[in-house]
């Protein structure tokens, strides 16, 4: 099947079909950089421009990697240095990249739906780096590759999102891929962050933690979202972590060979104890590196390559 999209704003849209080609062509990628050169030519002329309106670390250096070994050349604007500062509209600032020559535009913003904005009034592709609390495409992506890596097909997998749901745009990526991929997903933590709505999107709703846990092969934490909360939603950062911090104990009630993940930026000792971050079990840092592959595939692919052509390089 050839790939027709693109943009990639959101994990939604994606049909399972997509997901397959995008996780088929990061394993050719990972392994091609494995085994042979560090550099592919597959987007050799093409400019790639970073947009990150948002602070990142894992997300942006991913992206720059993943361009520069297709052999794009890169180019990253962050908040602090662009003319969005001096009160320059978005809209403006993007039709400036794209006048610049850009060839495709990666964006991060904290105005949910603004990468679906920019695919509408530019004529390059955007690729969504992360909208507020709405989507975080290749985030999702890239962690429903690693639990494949591990679990093979995750049809009927257990798989437990635990901490703050409400504003997490990662969580969101990674319950439509999940489900679209047949896994069981649950969801954890206080009321005030994992609402009952969210069984709307076809998953299970939990506030008990050890019932939640209870033979689960995944298991992925997340972060407080402290910059997209206007009010608090629990007492004290303590009691969250006494009641929903995962510790040794907790991690007792997984299935014994689950996995323990978490998209970043860690907030030790609050969401996951730091013995469990660095153990045996955690494949936190595998999912940083498996980042590079998926955007890569999510490149190449919204630059108008086909999946198939992959293997022959
Ligand atoms: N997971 C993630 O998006 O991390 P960054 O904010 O560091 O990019």
């Amino acid at each position: 099947m050839p790939w027709n999209r693109r943009h990639l704003l959101t994990v939604e849209d994606l049909s399972i079909a997509e997901i397959d080609q995008i996780h088929a062509t990061a394993a050719v990628f990972k392994k091609q950089l494995q085994h042979s050169v560090k550099k592919l030519p597959a987007l050799r002329g093409k400019t790639i421009v970073n947009f990150f309106l948002e602070p990142s670390t894992r997300t942006r250096m991913a992206f720059e990697m993943a361009a520069k070994r297709l052999s794009a050349d890169v180019v990253s604007l962050d908040a602090a240095s662009s003319s969005t500062q001096k009160g320059e509209t978005l809209r403006d600032t993007a039709q400036n990249i794209q006048a610049l020559n850009a060839d495709l535009i990666v964006i991060r913003h904290s105005a949910s739906g603004s990468p679906l904005y920019l695919s509408r009034i530019l004529n390059i592709p955007v690729i969504n780096a992360g909208d507020g609390s709405h989507e975080h495409p290749t985030q999702g992506l890239l962690d429903t590759f690693t639990m494949k890596e591990h679990l093979g097909s995750l049809a009927g997998r257990k798989v437990v999102i635990l901490g703050d749901i409400l504003f997490s745009r990662v969580a969101r990526s990674n319950i439509h891929a999940l489900t679209k991929m047949g896994a069981a997903v649950t969801l954890v933590g206080p009321s005030t962050l994992v609402p009952d709505w969210f069984t709307d999107f076809g998953v299970t709703v939990a506030h008990d933690l050890k019932t939640a846990l209870a033979d689960a092969e995944v298991v992925m934490l997340l972060r407080i979202q402290h910059e997209r909360q206007a009010a608090s939603h629990f007492p004290s950062l303590g009691e969250y972590t006494g009641m929903f911090g995962l510790n040794k104990t907790r991690a007792s009630w997984l299935n014994p060979k689950a996995i323990i993940m978490h998209p970043g930026p860690i907030n030790r000792g609050v969401e996951i104890d730091s013995d469990l971050a660095d153990g045996s079990r955690s494949v936190i840092l595998e999912q940083v590196s498996n980042g590079i592959a998926i955007r890569m595939a999510a490149l190449y692919l919204c630059s108008g390559g086909q999946p198939e052509l992959v293997e022959a390089g």
